[in-house]
């Protein structure tokens, strides 16, 4: 199917959302129907909808106004892998092979190239599409920015300033009641979210994956800072690893140290509403790279930044690594620096 003239282009988010994506659909769409008359066909709802052949042609005025948008047009979903699809059987629900719908639908619509806007499963995927013989181009999304091929995913840069924000709003009121305040964060396998929004917001700890913390070393700094909440404020933030860690730190710290702490677990506020400018840009950045690639034939590939320009890399490459912080990189030296702790003093 490669090295076809490209007439009619597919286009899915699949995966968890992530702001940006809107953007990304845009900055695909503009250049395509305006630049290139290419005919644009929008799968709803990811992989689960192109296995059950959901899709529509998308026009100039879906894509109008949408780049301050958060969520994505197209609906996403991150249950649908064709090569794992769960399906109505004889005895309930069997999990079967639902690739070749996916290519027939894909034959059927006409498609001479398929943009894959998603993270790490979504690449997974769009690799074995690509073995199938499908022409694809992916693009990276995810708040969590675990993929080792580019610098930076879209969708971080907003989900890092929306927990920013909420460091910033709970130091307040921590200060206010003399509370010690647990804040836990997404992320995945990947700390970059808690490291960076800990840094900007001022934590006093800062847990992650990476690096393997002891409860000693934990309560030692609680107690350090309960001192200074005795003459003065506390200012404190705990952004954690895993869903639900949160709250078993904060009740070990009031059970051990008797201060009164609070958890909050930002949860899916970190996914939703406008991109910042920076991943609007990004977005659209990829969006219009994407485009370039598919008219080149550069199939089986995925944008990435490198530096500051937006290059690309093959799917296969993106997938073999997860990106994850180092744990003696320059960042947690500068956090290290200005006083944070890791929790493994
Ligand atoms: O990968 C993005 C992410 O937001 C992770 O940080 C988080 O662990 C996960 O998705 C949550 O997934 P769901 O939306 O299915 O709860």
């Amino acid at each position: 199917m490669a090295n076809k003239k490209i007439r009619r282009l597919g286009i899915l988010t699949g995966g968890g959302d992530c702001p940006g994506l809107n953007a990304v659909i845009r900055g695909v769409a503009k250049p395509a129907l305006n630049d290139h008359g290419l005919t644009i066909v929008g799968i709803e709802d990811g992989f689960e909808g192109f296995v059950e052949g959901r899709m529509r042609e998308i026009s100039r005025d879906d894509i109008a106004g949408i780049i301050g948008e958060g969520g994505t047009i197209l609906g996403t979903s991150n249950k649908g892998d064709p090569f794992h699809y769960p399906s109505e059987g004889l005895h309930g629900i069997e999990i079967v092979d639902a690739s070749q719908r996916v290519l027939k639908h894909y034959k059927g619509w006409g498609l001479d190239a398929l943009i894959t806007i998603g993270g790490d499963g979504t690449m997974h995927i769009s690799n074995k599409l690509s073995d199938l013989g499908m022409n694809i181009v992916g693009v990276p999304k995810t708040i969590d920015n675990d993929l080792e091929a580019t610098d930076q995913t879209f969708g971080f840069d907003t989900a890092l300033s929306i927990a920013t924000e909420a460091i910033d709003r709970l130091h307040t009121t921590a200060s206010a009641h003399h509370r010690v305040m647990v804040i836990e964060v997404m992320g995945r396998y990947a700390g970059w979210i808690a490291l960076e929004a800990g840094l900007a917001g001022g934590a006093d700890i800062i847990l992650i994956p990476e690096i393997a913390f002891n409860w000693e070393s934990v309560m030692r700094r609680v107690i350090e800072r309960r001192i200074v909440v005795r003459e003065s404020d506390v200012k404190r933030t705990d952004p954690i690893r895993f869903g639900g860690i949160g709250e078993h730190v904060g009740r070990r710290i009031t059970e051990e140290t008797g201060l009164e702490t609070r958890t909050t677990i930002l949860g899916h506020l970190q996914r939703g509403g406008s991109p910042t400018a920076y991943d609007r840009v990004l977005a659209t950045r990829y969006g219009t790279k994407a485009v370039d690639l598919a008219l080149n034939g550069e199939f089986g590939r995925m944008v990435s930044l490198r530096g500051l320009n937006v290059t690309s890399v093959t799917i296969k490459e993106a997938i073999s690594k997860q990106r994850l912080v180092p744990i003696n990189g320059e960042i947690i030296n500068t956090s290290r620096a200005v006083g944070t702790s890791f929790g493994d003093e």
